[in-house]
């Protein structure tokens, strides 16, 4: 079955809130990303609001056609804004006010109670429940546990082993363009192994299964081919590559990296 590709549109607003003007429009990208090809929209309400604005949340909500995942972090008054807006989705995530992008998994074993109070209340309001957490067993059965519809592997231990020059490359820039990985170290078949063991505890408990962050157009392929992955939620290198080659054509090249799988 095809690996739904949700866009997260983050990095339009980042570049808009640099002169906190009103271009590029967020709106605007998820438009074109949708015809490109994305299967979702994804954006991270920040509580410091560094990217994403609510303005832009109530209109995505508004004009989406696809589907809207709304990354938030398990705080009182996000979690109001999902629930009067309602995504079609929410990703609990963490988040620390220092980080340049979300750093590790949430902890679901350790923030067990709070997070079953807001998983409830964002699956009553008719929202889909995903929490962002490590491959880890015993975070998969506390999401479980907490009544989270999916999880959503932390791709970050994989790509950083999989980018590192001279370590991992791709075998050429041709290759590199085409989406092409050759996985090569022992470092990268480890990290891919834990995602894998991951992806089958999360079918036998019968959870959704989604992976991000860090994923680019040559480490995509093994990662969207793991047994049971349903989405892949990827920001940074496609709106890299819209900026220069545009929205459209840098999200179906992505689909089409997804589909190329070298195993
Ligand atoms: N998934 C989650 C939960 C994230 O926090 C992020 C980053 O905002 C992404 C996916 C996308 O990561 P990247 O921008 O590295 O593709």
């Amino acid at each position: 079955m095809a690996v739904n590709l949700g866009i997260n549109i983050d990095h339009v607003a980042t570049l808009r809130q640099a002169r906190l003007t009103i271009e590029p429009d967020p709106v605007a990208a998820a438009v074109l990303a949708e015809l490109g090809g994305a299967d979702g929209i994804t954006v991270h309400l920040r509580e410091d609001r560094r990217h994403i604005q609510d303005r832009d949340v109530e209109l995505l909500r508004q004009t989406v056609r696809t589907r809207l995942n709304l990354e938030m972090a398990a705080a009182p008054e996000i979690v109001d804004i999902a629930v009067r807006l309602r995504p079609d989705q929410a990703t609990l995530v963490p988040e620390r006010r220092q980080e340049l992008t979300t750093e590790g998994g949430l902890d679901v074993v350790q923030a067990k109670a709070g997070l079953q109070k807001v998983v409830s209340r964002l699956k009553d309001a008719g929202i889909a429940v995903s929490l962002f957490i490590d491959p880890d067993p015993e975070q998969i059965s506390a999401a479980r546990a907490v009544g989270a519809d999916q999880i959503e592997l932390h791709t970050g231990p994989y790509a950083e082993v999989s980018l590192r020059p001279g370590r991992t490359q791709p075998a050429s820039i041709d290759d590199r363009l085409r989406g092409r990985f050759v996985p090569g170290t022992d470092q990268v078949a480890a990290e891919l192994a834990r995602l894998e063991s991951a992806a089958r505890q999360a079918g036998a408990l019968g959870l959704i299964l989604a992976a991000g962050h860090g994923l680019t157009y040559w480490n995509v392929a093994p990662v969207a081919a793991i047994d049971g992955m349903h989405e892949l939620n990827i920001g940074h290198s496609i709106i890299a590559r819209a900026v220069l080659v545009g929205m459209e054509r840098a999200v179906r090249e992505m689909k089409e990296a997804m589909g190329g799988a070298v195993r």
